[in-house]
């Protein structure tokens, strides 16, 4: 599909997650990347032409708090207010709603804005994001910096092949301050199993496995849009 046929499917899913789940008033987790920037556009594009009101935004990265601003969504942080929900975009999402997130960049502070949610994550996509089963790409592991290479090998020794995230010859660095380490395994059968595996590697901050956290997934594919609850 072109590029521009891609960005309208995802304008598409963004647009009908929008219209459908939030309401004026709303705290809204605002996702990262290039589906769920649409979504912050959407909210914006309401805002100003009045058919949605008071709407506030917790963003999940700089780039997306920056994308708010230049659309006229409010935000708030997450230490004033928990949101209703979080619409976000994924990498990969399975039939029970498990999604692998991250390969934008910013899945800890989406971990958290996610699980802080009242109702959970809608998770916005087109259909090339849906698998049968995880692990088809590489599954982001935020890391501190201190010691990767340490971290790097313990993930290893649970079935994988980590990889540090560069830009050009640098390590990619989150807007917290942390490394990431793409880490290929062949299939995730356990999404929670490993989820958990991960969590007691010292090191590694957190995994973009999320697991349990959508509520619903709207996906647009070229015949229409399709709402997973
Ligand atoms: C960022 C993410 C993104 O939501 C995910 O990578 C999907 O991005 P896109 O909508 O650009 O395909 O998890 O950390």
């Amino acid at each position: 599909m072109s590029p521009d046929g891609m960005e309208r499917l995802k304008r598409a899913a963004a647009r009908e997650a929008v219209d459908r789940y939030v309401e004026s008033g709303m705290v809204v987790g605002l996702g990262t990347g290039t589906t769920a920037s649409w979504a912050v556009r959407r909210i914006g594009e309401r805002l100003l032409e009045g058919s949605l009101s008071g709407v506030r935004g917790v963003p999940t990265s700089e780039y997306t708090a920056a994308l708010a601003r230049e659309c006229g969504v409010p935000l708030v942080s997450l230490s004033e207010r928990r949101p209703e929900l979080t619409i976000d975009g994924a990498d990969e999402i399975a039939p029970d709603l498990s999604v692998i997130k991250g390969r934008g960049g910013a899945l800890l502070r989406e971990k958290i804005v996610a699980a802080a949610s009242r109702r959970g994550v809608v998770i916005v996509a087109d259909g090339s994001k849906q698998v049968s089963l995880l692990g088809n790409g590489p599954l982001p592991v935020e890391v501190e910096p201190f010691g990767w290479e340490a971290t790097a090998e313990a993930l290893a020794a649970l079935g994988c092949e980590p990889e540090l995230r560069r830009v050009k010859t640098q390590p990619f660095v989150t807007d917290g301050g942390h490394y990431t380490l793409d880490c290929r395994f062949p299939g995730i059968p356990d999404p929670p199993g490993l989820a958990c595996k991960i969590k007691r590697v010292p090191g590694a901050l957190e995994c973009g496995l999320f697991v349990g956290l959508a509520r619903a997934a709207v996906i647009a594919r070229p015949e229409g849009v399709e709402v997973l609850e």
